[in-house]
């Protein structure tokens, strides 16, 4: 096995890329996020902790977040009385490496102080998949050119803030048995207690080692101090084990704080005597179970870096989805950074869901029943607007907390002040995208029980909620104003194509499963809750304004667009960082350019690719993508799929590689504030839906591959209709393995209708 295949690897220490690094080596489990700060501190670090579900709301005047939990990680090393640090003295053999086989994250150098003193120091840290309160580190010092004094200093550290704002009330501190040190803090607003139990045990060359220790506490912090002497060539074993339990724990709910401690503590005393090793262990048997011989992505390309970005797309999709509990959703930025507050988007439907529906069905399931569980969140919206049915809100995060997009954003260079964020007043297409979400999901799985319980009233109440919103227009069609559609650089734009081409299928869905289930008791059961207005969504879906294709096939993105000014963009296009177009205009300005942001058109035309001939995508191809500056990660998926439809082979695995850097590529910057977690969700897409096109067409399972020149094979799994299917794709022959057999599987090979029973071998040319 190729090893650098599953390592993602920092070879050289930069201070500059500390952000970046915490977030693309975050490790965690969906329950939590860690990101990956190192031991000593740095300035311009941003340590991280942040636990699913736990927002709080700083002050009325902000919208709630997740709150930066304390921080377990930090340890102050001292050296015969110097401070390790890689900012004084000189070190050599410095390399950082996340495995993403074992989930493992391993740091080591050998550091000559000031004083000329020599010392190896390994830092080992996982993150348990198998028991998702557990952080376990082990770091191992070894001095080389004298015997040592070793001091350290760790424990638990509740000081941390979001960019200043402290979430959390100063709680209990306590240590048990003069060893176990715990720290319980409280969220200011929501009054959700986190609980931090931790032990710290020192060994010598691998025995147990009896330290001077002394204990102390601080304003949010508890640690203790252990001073040991260590001789040369010997090895001081410090291993730090951590437990961390919220009252929004579903196992908590109802607990009082005292009761979360005694269970914390008892829970800590169980994974501490399994040691690192055996902690670190168990999680990676879990990793091996759950991902790499469960659902592994994997290929055979001349680029090494394909088959690690794929790694690193499915690493993070794991640790980003709290699959434990379906009262949470996954952020824009996962777990893994601060940015967009840990809210969830349409990135969620539309970006990281096909993999989950794909490989691990039961976490689609759950992040679908979020959905259904904000129901009314989002009836209240509509209600509040003077609609009826569900308005999904644009940023959601506690299933009661209603819409959370923030007012104001980043300077307007030309008025100076904060520039509005309209997107939680208008970006109304999530209400069709939590629908396209629902289908995708019944279509892949055929899961009835679902559908009973959650997703037809998805269904319905979107489709209520699009009745509602059409306005008479006074061509006697029904329209929708005032919207911002995928595209954000446009604000308030009339009859966006996506927005209406999606609420017109959403109110046709509606039409069909209220025929289908006619007469049946869910639907009496249904009727008895909602209004079901069958000949009203028929009315509307009739009438609604859909744009349709120009006469040179050009789909107008909205009523306005095609009529804006072009200016060159190649300075955009060509920029390093992207938004660049903002240091030379403002969003008004912007707004009146006919340039998008993001995927729009091409969008709808890959989401609906059965209504669109092959001319039609071509026309919309050449005239959008040279206006398209991908300034947001979620765009480049979408044109890699579109690209490689169209046979551009080579510009789809340019985009494909441009999507695999958003957040491993050389931009120190791009992912300070957490990773992209929808554009992850886009690298698998790229090579699954695209390059082994593997999609849901009209609902229908078709597999369509085009595999690129520098790729021998594509192999991967995925979940048909109950059914797990490994697919084999070669440039001779597509493979279909079923390998639960317990029913058979329809699906349209190359245009050719087949039933997948046991396997299938199709050759190819
Ligand atoms: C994009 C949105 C996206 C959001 C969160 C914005 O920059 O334009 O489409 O939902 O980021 O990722």
């Amino acid at each position: 096995m190729k090893r650098d295949e599953w390592i993602l690897k920092e070879d050289g220490f930069n201070p500059m890329a500390l952000g970046k690094c915490e977030s693309i080596m975050c490790q965690g489990n969906g329950y939590l996020g860690l990101r990956a700060a190192t031991e000593e501190r740095y300035i311009g670090e941003r340590r991280g902790l942040f636990i699913a579900g736990t927002f709080n709301q700083f002050h009325e005047s902000e919208v709630c977040e997740l709150p930066n939990a304390a921080d377990c990680l930090e340890m102050g090393i001292d050296l015969n009385g110097e401070t390790f640090s890689l900012l004084s003295g000189t070190f050599k053999d410095y390399q950082r490496e996340l495995d993403f086989e074992t989930g493992e994250l391993h740091r080591h150098v050998e550091w000559t102080a000031p004083s000329g003193d020599v010392y190896v120091l390994h830092f080992y840290r996982v993150v348990s998949l198998q028991n998702i309160h557990t952080i376990a580190q082990r770091v191992e010092i070894t001095p080389l050119s004298s015997h040592a004094t070793v001091k350290l200093s760790t424990g638990i550290n509740g000081q941390m803030t979001n960019s200043g704002s402290q979430h959390f009330s100063e709680g209990a501190k306590r240590f048990y048995d003069r060893r176990y040190m715990q720290l319980v803090q409280t969220t200011t607003q929501s009054n959700i207690d986190f609980v931090f139990t931790t032990d710290v045990k020192l060994l010598e060359n691998g025995k147990a080692k009896k330290v001077d220790t002394h204990i102390a506490m601080d304003r949010r912090k508890i640690f203790s101090a252990f001073t040991t002497d260590i001789s040369k060539g010997s090895t001081l074993t410090i291993e730090k084990i951590t437990t961390i339990h919220t009252s929004r724990d579903k196992n908590m709910d109802g607990c009082e704080t005292a009761e979360i401690q005694a269970f914390g503590l008892e829970h800590l005393k169980v994974q501490a005597a399994l040691g690192y090793a055996g902690l670190a262990k168990q999680s990676a048997e879990t990793w091996q179970k759950l991902v790499w011989h469960n659902i592994p992505v994997t290929v055979d390309s001349k680029n090494p870096h394909h088959q690690l970005a794929l790694r690193f797309a499915q690493y993070h999709l794991q640790i980003m989805a709290p699959a434990h509990d379906n009262r949470m959703n996954i952020g824009a930025k996962a777990l893994s950074g601060e940015g967009y507050k840990g809210h969830t988007f349409w990135d969620t439907e539309i970006f990281a869901l096909p993999y989950y529906i794909f490989t691990q069905p039961n976490t689609a399931r759950s992040l679908e029943e979020y959905r259904y569980l904000s129901l009314p969140g989002a009836r209240e919206k509509a209600k509040g607007n003077g609609y009826t049915g569900a308005q999904f809100p644009w940023e959601s995060a506690w299933l009661t907390d209603g819409e959370v997009t923030p007012l104001f954003g980043a300077a307007d260079i030309v008025t100076g002040l904060p520039i509005p964020i309209l997107t939680g007043l208008i970006e109304i297409h999530i209400s069709c995208d939590v629908c396209l979400g629902v289908w995708q999901y019944y279509m892949a799985t055929g899961d009835e029980d679902f559908m009973e319980k959650y997703g037809y009233e998805l269904i319905f109440e979107t489709a209520t909620f699009w009745a509602s919103r059409l306005e008479d227009g006074a061509d006697g069609l029904l329209h929708i104003n005032n919207v911002i559609g995928p595209d954000e650089y446009k604000d308030g734009v009339d009859d966006d194509a996506f927005t209406n081409y999606f609420a017109r299928w959403n109110l046709h869905l509606a039409m069909e499963y209220y025929d289908k289930l006619k007469d049946t008791p869910l639907l009496a059961r249904l009727q008895e809750r909602l209004t079901l207005d069958y000949d009203k969504w028929a009315e509307k879906a009739e009438k609604i304004y859909v744009p349709a294709p120009r006469e040179d096939g050009v789909i107008p993105q909205n009523r306005t667009f095609l009529g804006l000014k072009d200016i060159d963009l190649t300075k955009y296009k060509t920029q390093k960082q992207v938004g660049s177009i903002y240091n030379d205009f403002n969003h008004e300005q912007i707004g009146e350019m006919q340039v998008c942001k993001q995927a729009d058109v091409l969008l709808l035309i890959l989401l609906m690719e059965a209504a669109f001939t092959p001319e039609v995508k071509r026309a919309n191809w050449n005239y959008y993508e040279p206006r398209t500056l991908h300034d947001s990660s979620l765009s480049l998926s979408t044109h890699c799929i579109l690209a490689g439809d169209m046979g551009d082979d080579d510009e789809a695995l340019a985009l494909f590689e441009r999507a695999c850097n958003i957040d491993m590529g050389p931009n120190l910057q791009s992912s300070n504030d957490g990773v992209h977690a929808g554009s992850i969700g886009g690298i698998w897409q790229c090579a699954v839906l695209g390059f082994g096109g593997l999609r849901l067409v009209g609902g229908q399972i078709r597999l369509a591959p085009k595999l690129p020149e520098s790729w021998d094979k594509l192999t991967f799994y995925a979940w048909l209709r109950g059914q797990k299917v490994k697919i084999e794709v070669s440039k001779t022959e597509i493979i279909l393995e079923n390998e639960t057999k317990t029913a058979t599987v329809e699906i349209e090979i190359n245009g050719n209708q087949h039933v997948l029973t046991d396997m299938l071998n199709i050759k190819l040319k």
